[in-house]
This record gives structure tokens, C-alpha cells and sequence, in this order.
């Protein structure tokens, strides 16, 4: 089996459903259920025997040392972090906790029963980190995009707690041994994402016919990577990536984030007017709201990931366009999960984020 932490979270739960539906393999989900971790996403495994949810925190030692040696993992994907830049920005203590602290006790926890593992159960063993392109920085218009031998550049708190992570994974594979794999992604978009990120944000707002915020100028480029692509890249690289190696893992979907908002305007438009859910507005493009920029705002990501289709064959299947096509017709077909998971503290988070 394989252990999987953060996979009651946006990517992890696709991951688990992913890897239940295709490799079939039992999975145990070690999650400590922050805001961004919904049980409800995986409710369709709830009698699947092949899965296992335990509620936890990376960083407890001793939870994860029992975890280990009673179910055996031959390999660990490792999701769970705190995810959002514009929290890190308000609060940075659970960043540093989580992403810094807790993958240092993971780490240790892992390294102890690895070594205790025989020989081809210990040779076969794997350690997935999850990753962010964002570790290397912002780019200038006319750059390259990034490679896996770029420089670490990261420049908001988030971002930072993820470099020291990445820094950790790799000393330990260099000082260790331990059999280490890294993944650095671009944007994720897609079902199950908590509406506080780009995408689901102004899908949910646009619904409900309130203002569409976007930061500075809206000319912020990001790569949008389909998740479901995403899953089928760290599975990819857990069955065949060199040791110690890193892989970026991108959709080459670079756009600005105005046009990724005009894109679902449009798309709402036609799947769901306005005039449908009785709201006044001839077009949802008409909510769009420009707001003060984030600080520090990095102007733009893009991944070069010729290497893991070079070597591990994989691509992503989805463009921007058919992958946003699936992601507005999943929020529409999921209301109810979108208003379950914007009740309580969802509020609390809009009110200080957004303030004027
Ligand atoms: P998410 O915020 O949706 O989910 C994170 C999950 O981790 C939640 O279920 C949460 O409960 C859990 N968690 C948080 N702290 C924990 C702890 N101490 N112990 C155990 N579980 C804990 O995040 P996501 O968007 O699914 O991202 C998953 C991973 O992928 C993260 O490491 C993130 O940095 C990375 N990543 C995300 C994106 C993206 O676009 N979403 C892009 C690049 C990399
Ligand atoms: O690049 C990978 C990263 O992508 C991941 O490591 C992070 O976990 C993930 O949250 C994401 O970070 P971003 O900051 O790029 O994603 P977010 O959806 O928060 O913002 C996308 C862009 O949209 C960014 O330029 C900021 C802008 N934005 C965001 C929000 C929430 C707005 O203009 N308005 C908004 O309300």
C-alpha cells in the first residue's frame, strides 16, 4: 500500500481517487483536516476497503512512527501543506509549521523506518515530495521558462516554506540515502478546489453575482495545469523517476489571469446566464473588479517540462480550454459541495481578504 498525506485537500483527493480508480491499490490518507481538507470529497470511498483515512498532523512523530510500522507503506506522496499565498501573507506561523516543521518530523519519522526496512522492501521504497513552481521565483516576459536547474528564488512566505521543504527532501536523499522524489508543479485547476484560489473563486462568486476581484493589472501570467494531468504525472514519476531526482510538471497553458477570468465569464454566459439564475447583469464579465495587487505579487510562472516527457513519457492530455470546460461544468454540477465548504470560516477568510 501506499500512504498518501494531505489527500483530503484539492490535489491529494483527486490523487487518491485517481490512483483507486487506476492502480487500484490500497492507500491510507493521513490528513489533519485544516479548512482546506474536506472528508466529504473522498464520501464515495467510504466502503472501499482498499482505503484507509487516518486524522493527523505530519509533524506528530509519534502518530506517524505507529502509522508507518503497522501498515507498511512501500511508498509516501506527501500533499499535505498550508497552499495559499494570500493566507501565508496574513499569517505565516502554520506555513512554517506545517510546510518547514512538520515535513522536517516527516522526514526524520520516514528516515527512521526506512533504515529499519530489509533489503529489496528498503531498495524498493519511495518518498514523493509535492512541489510548487514557485519556489523558482518570478519570471520577466521574454525569460525562459523554468527548468529544473534554476535557481531557487521564492519570494512570499508560501513559497519560502516550500523552498526549505524542497531543500530538506534533498539533503536528506544527499546525507541519508533516503530514496527521494520531487515533483514541481505549475497552477492546479480542475474539481474539489477550495474556493479561494483564482478559478473556483470567481466561478462561485460569478454564480452568486458578486464582484469578480482582480489584483493590480490582471496581467499576472500564470500555467494552469489540469489536476487530474497532474495526478497522472506523480504517479508517473513515484513508478519511474531517478532518485533524487526533481521533474517539473506544467500544462504549457501560460495566460494572463484577465483572460483566464473573461475565459469563464464567457463559458458561464453560454452554460449558465445571468438571466437564468435572476441576476440583472447582461453578462458576468460585468462583475469583474480590479483591486489592490498582492503584495509582492510574482508577475509570472512558466514550466519548461521537457524533462519528464523526455524521460518518464508523460504530457498533459488537457488544454486550458477543454480542462476549463470540465472545471465550470463540475462547480455547476457541485453546488452543494461548493456551499458546504463556503459556510464558517470561508466567510470570516473573504471579509479580512478583500476588504476594501
Ligand atoms: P490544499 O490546501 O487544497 O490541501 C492541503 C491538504 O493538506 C488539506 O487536506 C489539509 O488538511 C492538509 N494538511 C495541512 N496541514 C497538514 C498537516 N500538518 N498534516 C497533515 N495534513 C495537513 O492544497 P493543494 O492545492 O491540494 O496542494 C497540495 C500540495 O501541492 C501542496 O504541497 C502544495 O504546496 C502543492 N502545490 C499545489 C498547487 C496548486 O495549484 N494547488 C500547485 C503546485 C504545488
Ligand atoms: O504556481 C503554483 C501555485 O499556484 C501553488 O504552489 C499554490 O499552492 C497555489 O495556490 C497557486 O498559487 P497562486 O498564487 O498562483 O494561485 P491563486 O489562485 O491564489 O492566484 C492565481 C493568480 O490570480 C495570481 O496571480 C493571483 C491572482 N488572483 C488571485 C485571487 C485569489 C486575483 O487576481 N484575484 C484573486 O481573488
Amino acid at each position: 500500500m501506499i500512504l498518501v498525506t494531505g489527500g483530503a485537500g484539492f490535489i491529494g483527493s483527486n490523487f487518491v481517487l485517481d490512483w483507486l480508480g487506476h492502480v487500484g491499490e490500497p492507500v491510507v490518507n493521513l490528513d489533519k483536516l485544516t479548512y482546506a481538507g474536506n472528508p466529504d470529497n473522498l464520501v464515495a470511498l467510504k466502503s472501499d476497503e482498499r482505503y484507509r483515512f487516518v486524522h493527523g498532523d505530519i509533524g506528530d512523530a509519534g502518530l506517524v512512527a505507529s502509522l508507518l510500522k503497522d501498515s507498511q507503506p512501500r511508498a509516501i506522496v506527501n500533499f499535505a501543506a498550508e497552499s495559499h499565498v494570500d493566507r501565508s501573507i496574513h499569517g505565516p506561523d502554520d506555513f512554517i509549521q506545517t510546510n518547514i516543521v512538520g515535513t522536517f518530523h516527516l522526514l526524520e519519522t520516514v528516515r527512521a523506518y526506512w533504515t529499519e526496512l530489509d533489503g529489496s522492501a528498503k531498495a524498493a521504497f519511495r518518498f514523493l515530495h509535492v512541489s510548487t513552481d514557485e519556489v523558482y521565483g518570478s519570471l520577466e516576459p521574454g525569460d525562459s521558462a523554468f527548468q529544473e536547474t534554476n535557481a531557487y528564488r521564492p519570494n512570499s512566505p508560501y513559497s519560502a516554506s516550500k523552498a526549505s521543504s524542497d531543500h530538506l527532501i534533498r539533503a536528506y536523499h544527499h546525507t541519508f540515502g533516503l530514496p527521494v522524489l520531487t515533483t514541481n508543479c505549475s497552477n492546479n485547476y480542475g474539481p474539489y478546489q477550495f474556493p479561494e484560489k483564482l478559478i473556483p473563486l470567481v466561478i462561485h462568486n460569478a454564480l452568486a453575482g458578486k464582484s469578480l476581484p482582480i489584483y493590480g493589472d490582471g496581467r499576472q501570467i500564470r500555467d494552469w495545469l489540469y489536476v487530474k494531468d497532474h495526478c497522472a504525472a506523480v504517479c508517473r514519476v513515484l513508478e519511474a523517476g531517478r532518485l533524487g531526482e526533481t521533474y517539473n510538471v506544467g500544462g504549457w497553458n501560460e495566460k494572463p489571469n484577465i483572460d483566464v477570468v473573461h475565459t469563464i465569464c464567457d463559458m458561464l454566459d453560454e452554460l449558465a446566464p445571468p438571466s437564468t439564475r435572476g441576476l440583472s447583469p447582461a453578462t458576468y464579465r460585468s462583475l469583474i473588479t480590479f483591486v489592490k495587487d498582492r503584495p509582492g505579487h510574482d508577475r509570472r510562472y512558466a514550466i519548461d517540462a521537457t524533462k519528464i516527457e523526455r524521460e518518464l513519457g508523460w504530457k498533459p492530455v488537457e488544454t486550458f480550454e477543454t480542462g476549463i470546460r470540465k472545471t465550470v461544468q463540475w462547480y455547476l454540477d457541485h453546488q452543494p459541495w461548493v456551499r458546504n465548504v463556503t459556510s464558517g470560516s470561508y466567510r470570516q477568510w473573504v471579509e479580512t481578504q478583500y476588504r476594501a
